[in-house]
C-alpha cells in the first residue's frame, strides 16, 4: 500500500462514465479513506474531452484548468499517476492505454470493445511493464463479475455462464414487450438514459454482449479468443409479433449470451436472441438489470444480477478498480489483467451447438406452404413441435405472411442446411429468422 498522500488520476473521457466517477469520488472518497484505513485517497488531477467548450452538469464544480483535449499531455502529467480510459473506441483508447502501460502507470478501463479486440496486444505490454490493467466496468456495469471470476472462483473449473449482458438491448426488449413502444423509441430512450453505447449498433446487433462474453470466456477458459470464431447476432430482427407469440407459449424473449465448456474442452461461444422458459430465472431480469449465472464444479450454481448499465453502477466498479489500482501501485506485481495459461483453445464452431429453435418465414399466403416447409425439414431429419400462422389483423389479405416452426433439438448446422434449401422454395418471400430456445 501507498502512503496516505494523493493520488491523482487521468481522467480521460467525461461522458456518461467518466462524469459518474467524478461524482462518485466527490460523494464517497473520505468513505473510501476511512476503508482503506488512511491508505488511499484519490483525486482527478486532469480531464480528457474531445470538446472544451460543451456544457456538461459538472461544468460549473470542475476547474477548467484541469480540462485538455490532449491525451498526451494527461498521460505524461507528472500529477497523473492512474489513468482512466472511459472515451470508448478501439483507435485513440488503444494509443492512450499503451502510452500510460509504457509510462507505468496502471489503467482502469469499462471499454469491453478494445480489450475484446485488442487485449492479447494490451495485455502483453501490461505483463511487459507489470503494469495492471483494471476492467471491472467492462462487462455487466456494476455486476462485480470479473473479480468474481479472476479471484473469488480462481479454484473453481467454470462450466457456463449463462448471461443477459447487454442492459440497453434487455431495456428495449421489455419496454416493446411491456410499454408496447416501438424499437426505435425504446432505444431513443435507452441512449436518453445513458445506457447506450455511443455507436448504439453495438448494442443491437450483439456485438456489446459479444465482446463481453469474449472477456469471460477468455478469464474462465485462459486463451485468447479471435472475435470472428463467435457467433453474433442481436435483436435488430425482434419484431413485437415475436414477443407476443413467446409470451403465448410461455417464453420471454432476450438476448443471451452463452459460454460453454464442453467435455471435449472446446467452448461454445455465443450471443443470440432467444425464448426462455416464463418461469427461468433469467426471464425476470428487467430493464438495464443484466445478470450472469455461473455453474463452476466448487460452486455450483451462483447467479450475479444488478444494473449493468447507466452512470452510477458502472462508476462503482471504476472506482473499485481506482483503489485496487491504488492499494497496489509500486508494488512488485502490478500485472493484472488476463495471463493466458493455455496455449490454444478451440471455439466450437456454431454449426456443432444444438438447441431447439424458433423460425419465422415470410411466406407466400397460399395452401401447401406448411407441407413444402415440412418435407425440408423431414428430409433433413429436423422434428417439428408446433406451426402457427398469426394473421395480421390491420393486414387480413396481405399476400405475405408470418409462418412460425418451434423446432426440436438438432444441431445448428443442419438448420442452416435445411434452411438454405428453403429459401429456394418460391413460397418464400425474405429469409428466414431464427431465434434459439434455450431449455435450463
Ligand atoms: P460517452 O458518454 O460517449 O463519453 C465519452 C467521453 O469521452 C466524452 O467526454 C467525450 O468527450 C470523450 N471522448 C470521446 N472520444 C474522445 C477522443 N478521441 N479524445 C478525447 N476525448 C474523447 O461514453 P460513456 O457512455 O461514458 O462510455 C465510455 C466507455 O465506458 C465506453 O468504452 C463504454 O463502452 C464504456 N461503458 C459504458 C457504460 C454505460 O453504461 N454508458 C457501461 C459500461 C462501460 P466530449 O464530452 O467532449 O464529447
Ligand atoms: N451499452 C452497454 C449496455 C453499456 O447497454 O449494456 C454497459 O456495458
Amino acid at each position: 500500500m501507498t502512503s496516505c498522500s494523493s493520488l491523482g488520476i487521468g481522467l480521460a473521457g467525461f461522458g456518461t462514465v467518466g462524469s459518474g466517477v467524478w461524482n462518485t469520488l466527490q460523494r464517497n472518497s473520505d468513505l473510501i479513506t476511512r476503508r482503506t484505513g488512511g491508505g488511499v485517497s484519490l483525486y482527478i488531477a486532469k480531464i480528457l474531452v474531445r470538446d472544451l467548450a460543451k456544457v456538461r452538469s459538472t461544468t460549473s464544480e470542475v476547474d477548467s484548468e484541469i480540462f485538455t483535449t490532449d491525451w498526451k499531455s494527461l498521460v505524461a502529467d507528472p500529477s497523473v499517476e492512474i489513468v482512466v480510459e472511459l472515451i470508448g473506441g478501439t483507435s485513440d483508447a488503444f494509443e492512450i492505454v499503451v502510452a500510460a502501460l509504457r509510462a507505468r502507470k496502471p489503467v482502469v478501463t469499462g471499454n469491453k470493445a478494445l480489450l475484446a479486440e485488442r487485449g492479447v496486444e494490451l495485455f502483453a505490454i501490461s505483463k511487459e511493464m507489470d503494469t495492471p490493467i483494471h476492467f471491472e466496468a467492462a462487462v455487466a456495469g456494476g455486476i462485480p463479475i470479473i473479480r468474481t471470476v479472476q479471484d473469488s472462483f480462481i479454484g473453481n473449473q467454470i462450466h457456463s455462464f449463462t448471461g443477459i449482458i447487454n442492459g440497453t438491448s434487455n431495456f428495449i426488449l421489455g419496454r416493446m414487450t411491456d410499454g408496447g413502444l416501438t424499437f426505435e423509441v425504446a432505444l431513443a430512450e435507452a441512449q436518453a438514459l445513458g445506457y447506450a453505447e455511443a455507436d448504439p449498433a453495438l448494442d443491437v446487433n450483439g456485438w456489446d454482449a459479444a465482446h463481453k462474453a469474449i472477456l469471460l470466456a477468455t478469464l474462465a477458459y485462459g486463451f485468447p479468443i479471435d472475435p470472428a470464431a463467435v457467433h453474433v447476432s442481436g435483436i435488430e430482427q425482434v419484431r413485437p409479433a415475436d414477443i407476443s407469440f413467446a409470451k403465448k407459449l410461455g417464453y420471454v424473449v432476450k438476448l443471451l449470451a452463452v459460454i460453454r465448456e464442453h467435455e471435449d474442452r472446446s467452448v461454445e461461444l455465443r450471443v443470440q436472441p432467444s425464448f426462455i422458459a416464463k418461469s427461468n430465472i433469467l426471464a425476470s431480469v428487467h430493464g438495464v438489470f443484466n445478470a450472469v449465472a455461473v455453474h463452476s464444479d466448487t460452486a455450483g450454481e451462483s447467479l450475479f444480477y444488478g444494473r449493468g448499465a447507466g452512470q452510477d453502477p458502472t462508476a462503482s466498479s471504476v472506482v473499485a478498480d481506482l483503489v485496487e489500482a491504488a492499494r497496489f501501485l509500486g508494488s512488485a506485481s502490478g500485472h493484472r489483467g488476463f495471463l493466458p495459461y493455455r496455449d490454444s483453445g478451440r471455439i466450437l464452431p456454431v454449426g456443432e451447438t444444438t438447441t431447439a429453435y424458433y423460425v419465422r418465414f415470410d411466406v407466400i399466403d397460399r395452401p401447401g406452404v406448411i407441407a413444402e416447409i415440412a418435407k425440408v425439414l423431414a428430409d433433413h431429419r429436423i422434428g417439428i413441435s408446433g406451426t402457427h400462422s398469426p394473421v395480421d389483423p390491420a393486414n387480413p389479405d396481405a399476400e405475405f405472411v408470418d409462418m412460425v416452426f418451434m423446432l426440436h433439438s438438432c444441431p445448428f448446422g443442419e438448420l442452416q442446411i435445411a434452411l438454405t434449401v428453403i429459401e429456394t422454395l418460391d413460397c418464400i418471400n425474405s429469409a428466414p429468422v431464427v431465434f434459439r430456445i434455450e431449455n435450463y
